[in-house]
């Protein structure tokens, strides 16, 4: 609503938003240029659709320029890689994005032999058991423990919102946001940025858990990883951390369901308390930079509202899901009545597209409040290690997480496009000085405990 008109946008935007539309794209003014926006967003939801909206047409990626203000994200903005594929397809998690994600969304939640209604990564192994709490290098955590446990399906507080709303704590004191051209213009009055989203309504009480596949556990714990000081001597050693090329981690991201709802929620008990599976989120190392992947409940509240999903394979021009979708469904096991409450935001598997403009992809709870500026890639590829690394918050002595406040909504916001080697590096000496380790862009490793304690922001809320 408050972001039906052009007007609303700050002036500067405006103007770079029309500039950008007539000087580089031409033609982008054309109704026909909403293109693919319009036929994969539900129309309702994704909350456009006036005719001023062609006025808003802007180079995919324009977005990062104009900051997490004004109306929601088209398609075509995202620079998503999303095109139909020609020709045959031998590398589907790059040449078919869309199908590889539901591909191994369909494989991932079949039923797990011999764990009742729990899917396969439900038998995965819990972060909280690889990064445990008070760890002993004498005693490593073991597959079979970690995988036995009845404790298995602990939940978590949302680790990135606590990291969010500690940063927006501190960042009164900071005022060396990187995008100063919002903040400046934020300090003119009437002409304060509008957010996109009210972040608090997208979050409907969610809770998250982390599931690590056998190969990611097995070369955490097999190269020491699982705790901070080991993490610390593999900086020392300056020793890459390459997981393989089978690792895989699922985020999960829970809420709380009626016992009506059953039918159309994935669900699990906890305590006497019914959760549904609100957000799915997989991450695979089918390239050394990872496939990144973001589904969604269809009732998520901010679903499709801020971000237009991009799915050329599940969904139809009328926002359904596809036969092609149901029949991998239905060969995988998946009852469809269930499975089909189910979306793919997107899947992101370049830091850039083809002419270097930023790819964003942002799940509308996990990236809940900076969802418009989030690269799941560019923010986990500051997943690091360095000397003064610690358990004491998440993230102490890594890259932040973060990369500068916007003014308009006080979140703190993701990084995106390609990583910037001197984050790494000191390049000032010669030769360079190694800052920091890269950990593979998995930031699970930020819940690593020092040798003996239990600080770390990670914990469990339920035992
Ligand atoms: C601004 C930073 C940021 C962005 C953007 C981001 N994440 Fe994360 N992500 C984190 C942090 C911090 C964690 C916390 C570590 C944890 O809970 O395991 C995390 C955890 C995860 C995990 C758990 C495992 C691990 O080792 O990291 C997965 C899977 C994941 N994110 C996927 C995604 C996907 C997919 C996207 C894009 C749709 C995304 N993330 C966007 C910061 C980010």
């Amino acid at each position: 609503m408050p972001h039906s008109t052009t007007k609303q946008l700050p002036l500067g935007l405006l103007a770079l938003v029309l500039a950008a539309s007539t000087s580089t794209f031409p033609g982008a003014a054309a109704p026909s240029a909403l293109g693919r926006a319009g036929s994969n967003a539900p129309a309702a939801a994704a909350g456009g659709g006036d005719q001023q909206e062609a006025l808003r047409q802007a180079p995919c990626g324009s977005t990062t320029e104009g900051g997490p203000e004004g109306p929601a994200m088209q398609a075509n903005q995202v620079c998503a890689a999303g095109t139909k594929p020609s020709g045959p397809v031998t590398e589907p998690a790059f040449q078919d994005p869309d199908r590889y994600a539901w591909q191994t969304f369909s494989e991932l939640n079949q039923p797990s032999p011999g764990h009742g209604r729990q899917r396969v990564w439900q038998a995965w192994a819990n972060q909280l058991d690889v990064f445990v709490s008070r760890p002993d290098p004498n005693h490593p955590p073991t597959w079979a423990v970690a995988t036995g446990t009845s404790r298995r399906d602990r939940f978590q507080r949302r680790v990135e919102l606590m990291a969010a709303l500690s940063s927006s704590s501190s960042s009164s004191s900071s005022s060396s946001s990187p995008s100063s051209s919002s903040s400046s213009s934020s300090s003119s009055g009437g002409n304060a940025p509008q957010p996109r989203y009210d972040a608090q309504s997208c979050d409907p009480d969610t809770t998250q858990q982390v599931f690590l596949n056998r190969p990611q556990f097995e070369y955490v714990v097999g190269n020491r990883l699982w705790y901070v000081e080991g993490q610390i001597a593999a900086f020392m050693a300056q020793k890459p951390i390459q997981l393989p090329t089978d690792a895989k981690v699922v985020k999960a991201l829970w809420r709380p369901i009626a016992p009506a709802d059953r039918g159309k929620y994935h669900w699990t008990e906890s305590k006497g308390k019914l959760y549904g599976l609100a957000s799915f989120l997989f991450i695979a190392k089918a390239s050394p930079t990872w496939v990144w992947a973001s589904f969604e409940h269809v009732d998520n509240p901010c679903f499709a509202r801020y971000e237009a999903p991009q799915d050329t394979f599940g969904v139809t021009a009328a926002g359904r899901p596809s036969a092609r979708l149901l029949a991998m469904f239905r060969r995988a096991g998946l009852d469809p009545a269930l499975w089909s409450h189910y979306r793919l935001g997107g899947v992101q598997t370049s830091f850039t597209d083809t002419e270097g403009r930023p790819v964003l992809l942002g799940n509308s709870i996990a990236e809940d409040g900076f969802q418009t500026t989030s690269s799941c890639a560019t923010c986990h590829s500051r997943s690091t290690v360095g000397p003064h690394t610690s358990d004491k918050v998440l993230g102490a002595g890594r890259l932040p997480i973060f990369n500068g406040f916007y003014a308009g909504n006080g979140r703190p916001q993701s990084a995106s496009g390609a990583p910037d080697p001197s984050l790494y590096d000191d390049f000032s000496t010669s030769p360079p000085t190694r800052k920091y380790l890269q950990m593979d862009f998995s930031w699970s490793f930020a819940c690593a405990n020092e040798i003996g304690s239990d600080s770390n922001p990670c914990a469990a809320i339920t035992d």
